[in-house]
């Protein structure tokens, strides 16, 4: 007998190739799309679907047409110029790679990096604010969003050029990717971790390094930073207290604890301004743990 997925509401319209099923009162799944055809778009906007299925069978094949109708949407709103929405789009195509890093998932975000800096190498104006601007939730989903936007602007501003700004995207994007095997209650938790609950948590960047070369299309150099992105360059960071990392390991690093300061405060203070958080950041650098000169442009860099 055949399994079935329910799917999101969210996510009906952009099911096109795979065929959609519905359950009876008997507990029967019907077929309600076929396989190769849209979704009457009427219908979708009045919300009067039942719940939908899908066979378990093309899951993978659901999840790569999801993040490449995502990438379609990613790409339009950029042109358009929305930013707020430019965010919940990335917002959810790093959702569906958190819930399930697979190639199906995996394999869309170098197309949504290219996407990114396509838009953004026309409208660098949109980066800078896109870069500022919050996107308001505690989510590691938000995190990923800002410190890819963050890292972005960072290329842009050291104009590190078009491949190599493309590559260090990717690895910001996929930077928390281990975190996909931390469970929820560690990972949104609104209070101090215990002990025990941390040296769980310490355990994603080794995760996130399996997960990426796992995969073998990813440069390695996203997998090196997904390890070593909570090192710290006077060797009092984790997993390996490693002290000879890359710049790219560094920057992303940098940034990784930049990014909570500005948006977010564990203890439920208001987020400071860019200035105040590189102020706090500032610390950390005269204490030896962040390279001087990669702090001092990403300053210039978030301050321009
Ligand atoms: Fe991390
Ligand atoms: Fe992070």
């Amino acid at each position: 007998m055949d399994d079935y997925i329910q799917i999101k509401h969210s996510q009906i319209d952009f099911y096109h190739k795979i065929p959609l099923f519905h359950k009876t009162e008997e507990n029967e799944y019907l077929l309600y799309k076929e396989k190769g055809e849209p979704i009457a778009e009427s219908r979708v906007k009045t919300h009067t679907h039942p719940p939908l299925f899908i066979l378990t069978n093309d899951k993978r094949a659901a999840a790569k047409e999801l993040q490449e109708a995502l990438n379609i949407d990613l790409a339009r709103e950029i042109a358009s110029k929305g930013m707020k929405t430019v965010k919940v789009i990335l917002g959810r195509i790093v959702k569906e790679a958190l819930e399930d890093p697979c190639p199906a998932t995996l394999d869309a975000l170098p197309e949504t990096i290219e996407i990114f800096f396509a838009g953004y190498a026309k409208n660098s104006e949109l980066l800078k604010a896109m870069a500022i601007v919050a996107s308001g939730s505690s989510l590691i989903v938000d995190h990923t969003v800002n410190v890819l936007a963050i890292t972005m602007r960072f290329c842009f501003c050291d104009q590190l050029g078009e491949d190599r700004s493309k590559k260090i995207g990717l690895a910001a994007l996929l930077h928390d990717i281990g975190t996909s095997e931390i469970s929820k209650t560690i990972l949104e938790a609104q209070r101090k971790l215990t002990d025990a609950e941390f040296d769980t948590y310490k355990t994603h960047p080794l995760k996130g390094y399996e997960i990426i070369t796992g995969c073998g299309t990813f440069d390695p150099m996203a997998a090196e930073v997904a390890l070593e992105h909570h090192e710290r360059i006077d060797g009092s960071g984790y997993p390996m207290s490693a002290t000879n990392l890359s710049f790219e390991s560094q920057l992303i690093g940098l940034i990784n604890s930049y990014e909570p300061l500005t948006y977010r405060d564990k203890d439920f203070r208001k987020a400071r301004s860019p200035f105040d958080s590189l102020q706090l950041i500032k610390q950390e650098v005269l204490g030896g743990k962040f390279d001087k000169r990669i702090f001092r442009d990403l300053c210039s860099c978030m301050t321009s």
